[in-house]
């Protein structure tokens, strides 16, 4: 079931409830069942995602360096919550437990790029280079 679930992601960038049935059917696997390895494992998503996961670290080293006030600069910015999507499907927000980096704390990352010593002014700047990277 977990190969048939990461195919779906990957193809969909989430698990839509109509995959979902139909893993049940075709498997033959009660749909409670389906759902809750969908819904246990972080791989998986049951709403749709955004073109660029922006992931926020509340490690430990980034916590103490402030790293609540960037997530709610962001949260405040984008009109999102952690773990939501603009309904635009332009940006996901998620907070993260260390991303390896923390001497370079508070850090984010915005799909595979890193951005260290985060200030919540900075939010904006960030923000639109990534705009901008979408138009080019
Ligand atoms: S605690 Fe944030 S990178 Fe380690």
């Amino acid at each position: 079931m977990i190969a048939v679930l990461q195919e779906i992601e990957s193809s969909y960038g989430y698990l839509p409830a109509w995959a979902l049935r139909q893993v049940s059917e075709k498997l033959e696997l009660p749909l409670t069942q389906v759902y809750g390895v969908a819904s246990f494992y972080d791989a998986f998503h049951l709403t749709p995602r955004g073109k660029h996961l922006i992931r926020v670290c509340l490690g430990t080293a980034c916590y103490l360096r402030g790293s609540t006030r960037i997530l709610e600069a962001l949260e405040r910015e984008l009109g999102i919550k952690d773990g939501e999507t603009t309904p635009d499907l332009e940006f996901s927000i998620q907070s993260v437990r260390c991303l390896g980096a923390c001497a370079l704390s508070p850090v984010m990352i915005i799909d595979e790029f890193y951005f260290d010593k985060m200030t919540p002014t900075k939010i904006n700047s960030v923000l639109k280079r990534i705009q901008e990277k979408n138009e080019n």
